[in-house]
């Protein structure tokens, strides 16, 4: 495994499969490590955050270790301090780093210049460890068939969208992304999720219409139509109309659909309230997977 956990690809599938059985093993009681006895992983925040903070320090503590949260407001970095003196004094007193943050290539600078492992808590570009856990919450409702079914993502192609893409090649699922015209996926992530696609047989297919990629699926996903940083932009929405995740959209889906949602919901918009508290209980087993399946990451990365 790389240093650092920037994107899904710094996992082998094999990798990437150990952390889920494990995150599971964590989640159940069997399995417990105190790979962080006498460490300090520092977060840092630059956008805000409920479930990746709090999971992560809940993570951190129960692996035996002790996190210390950073919002860049509080640091140097506020007053133009350096990326790379940043990365080089925080190195020196933490033994690792979890980030958040807007441009996907500050954190690789970031991560080049610390010696300490660097963890990606979501980029403008991607989210990996959202996917790691969402993987977990298919396999825990899905087990062997977990490569079998259809999984659909239905809004904007942002963030989780890219980080599924390359999640669907890593772990060979079949997914298909429904977006509006001008709001695909980023090309890079469909690319590098192809490329380990061919490895593991997964299968990643983009399309424009809704209701093609929720036929039959087994998983249903979907994420705000504006993401943080995002300009709130009335035309997206309406162009986002359609890819709504309601009772008549689902009508086509496979009967007991999961639907996820990597959450804040913005109800009436990506979601219905109704389906959302229909649904209620697959969505916070998600979220609460993000501790289980963090847990598992940060095992194996300061192993
Ligand atoms: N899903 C997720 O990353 O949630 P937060 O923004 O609350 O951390
Ligand atoms: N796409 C969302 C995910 C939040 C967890 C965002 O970046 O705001």
């Amino acid at each position: 495994m790389n240093k650092d956990f920037l994107c899904l690809s710094d996992l082998s599938p094999d990798e990437g499969w150990e952390l889920v059985k494990n995150a599971l093993d964590f989640k159940r009681g069997t399995r417990r490590s105190e790979v962080l006895k006498g460490k300090t992983v520092g977060l840092l925040f630059l956008k805000p955050s409920t479930r990746t903070r709090v999971s992560f320090e809940v993570g951190i503590n129960k692996l035996g270790g002790n996190p210390l949260y950073m919002t860049a407001n509080q640091l140097q970095l506020s007053r133009g301090e350096d990326v790379r003196d940043t990365a080089r004094t925080l190195s020196r007193y933490l033994d690792g780093l979890v980030v958040r943050t807007y441009a996907h290539a500050w954190l690789v600078e970031l991560a080049r210049h610390s010696s300490i492992p660097v963890i990606n808590a979501l980029t403008d570009f991607s989210h990996p460890c959202q996917i790691l856990a969402d993987v977990t919450t298919i396999y825990e409702y899905f087990g062997e068939e977990t490569k079998k079914i259809k999984v659909a993502f239905v809004g904007d192609g942002n963030n989780v969208a890219n980080s599924l893409m390359v999640g669907a090649g890593l772990f060979g699922l079949n997914l298909t992304v429904a977006t509006p015209p001008g709001y695909e996926p980023n090309a890079k992530a469909y690319e590098l999720g192809l490329k380990l696609a061919e490895q593991t047989g997964g299968k990643i297919e983009l399309t424009h219409d809704p209701y093609e990629a929720v036929k039959n699926a087994s998983v249903v996903y979907t994420d705000v139509w504006v993401s943080m940083g995002d300009a709130e932009d009335g035309l997206k929405k309406e162009f986002l109309k359609p890819y709504q995740v309601n009772e008549k959209l689902l009508s086509m889906a496979s009967p007991g659909v999961k639907v996820l949602h990597c959450l804040p919901a913005k109800k009436g918009q990506e979601i219905t309230e109704e389906v959302f508290e229909k649904h209620q209980e697959e969505i916070f087993n998600q979220a609460e997977n993000r501790l289980w399946a963090q847990m598992a990451l940060m095992e194996k990365l300061f192993s």
